[in-house]
């Protein structure tokens, strides 16, 4: 193996100055590769000298929620299940598979985009405050958070495949592999019982957007008499149209309670210009250079992420799994996805680029 080449070289000899690893993913494949993986690497690499890349937590929005929650005071009292009805984590995406037919086929949306991608976000969305922004303190509550998530009932997934894709080069023509995907989480602590977290991505959907919705739960009564309001939403805009957005009801000029959902809105370009967002490889490359492993996942987090993928991979090669659905490319995706969430009282919402569409 590689890592072992390097060793036998004398490249992972620290005695004249640090070297060190830098692992694209996809890390394994699932638990048992990704473990054996990691003895390969340890067998030559400390785990200091260890970079795993996950690129989304190179994005600058990405690494601001962090900034987000913890440096200012107004929103993190409310970060609870106290105030918050659903979290919502899509991914959503225009491009097809494109010539990676061969790659996606064996791999598809789960392991492509659910064990790392997703499932990071979803540390930092959730995860409690550090003590410090140290490398070791942020690692090891993302650790605490992934574990605190539950297994996932196979009855709260939906998988759906775009018309087309088994055409594309190297797919097999009665491929089985999910395109889409949507998942139900629960995290069971003190922060998060109760609260669902639900996470989506897709290849050949209709808007590009990946984006953190946090859903507030509504108001304990209502005084304005037969009027339904918006519920409350705060969205992280990750891409395209990087920023955040608060939703909130106002009253409609004019009328006596008459109210309608409007949008308060920061956008990274106003305030830093068009090429204010450096790319997600640049600021990675530097941290591996600087020695910060703070964006970069450990061990552990990625032995439990696989631990909760796994089984669903494994599940929906069974009788039990969801029906694969077969939606149209440029929709929304499949309308299981929808039913879902209908079943837990929710509804999907996208508060960035894509609202006006969806
Ligand atoms: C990659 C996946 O890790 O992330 C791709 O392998 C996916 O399938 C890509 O398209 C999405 O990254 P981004 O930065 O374009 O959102």
């Amino acid at each position: 193996m590689l890592a072992g080449h390097l060793g036998d070289s004398g490249l992972a000899d620290q005695r004249e100055g640090w070297r060190r690893i830098v692992i694209e993913k996809p890390y394994g494949t699932d638990l048992n590769s990704a473990r054996d993986l990691t003895r390969a690497l340890h067998d030559v690499f400390s785990e200091e000298q260890i970079y795993r890349m996950d690129h989304y937590l190179g994005k600058e929005t990405a690494q601001n929620i962090l900034f987000f929650r913890f440096a200012n005071t107004i929103f993190e009292p409310i970060w609870n299940r106290n105030y918050v009805a659903n979290v919502q984590i899509s991914s959503l995406e225009t491009l097809d598979i494109g010539r990676r037919g061969p790659y996606y086929d064996q791999t598809g949306i789960l392991r492509d985009m659910f064990q790392n991608h997703l499932l990071q976000l979803l540390t930092l969305v959730a995860m409690e405050p550090p003590a410090s922004f140290d490398a070791t303190a942020i690692r090891n509550e993302k650790a605490k958070v992934l574990s605190a998530i539950q297994p996932v009932a196979l009855s709260e997934t939906v998988r759906g495949q775009y018309r087309g894709y088994r055409d594309a080069k190297g797919v097999a023509s009665d491929s089985q592999t999910a395109t889409y995907a949507a998942l139900a989480l629960r995290i069971a602590n003190w922060r998060w019982q109760g609260v669902p977290f639900f996470l989506r991505s897709g290849k050949a959907l209709g808007c590009p957007s990946s984006e953190i919705v946090v859903e507030f739960q509504r108001p304990p009564h209502m005084i304005f008499n037969g009027h339904e309001t918006a519920p409350n939403m705060i969205s992280l805009c990750i891409q395209p149209d990087e920023g955040i957005h608060l939703r909130f009801e106002v009253k409609t000029p004019d009328q006596a309670q008459q109210m309608r959902a409007v949008d308060m809105e920061f956008h990274y370009r106003t305030y830093f210009g068009e090429n204010g967002l450096p790319e997600a490889y640049e600021r990675l490359l530097l941290d591996v250079m600087l020695g910060d492993q703070s964006l970069f996942p450990r061990e552990d987090q990625i032995e439990i992420t696989w631990r909760l993928i796994d089984p669903i991979i494994e599940g929906w090669a069974t009788p039990q799994a969801p029906p694969l659905e077969i939606y149209e490319r440029g929709s929304w995706g499949p309308d299981g996805a929808e039913k879902l969430l209908a079943s837990l009282r929710a509804h999907w919402r996208l508060g960035c680029s894509c609202m006006k569409e969806q």
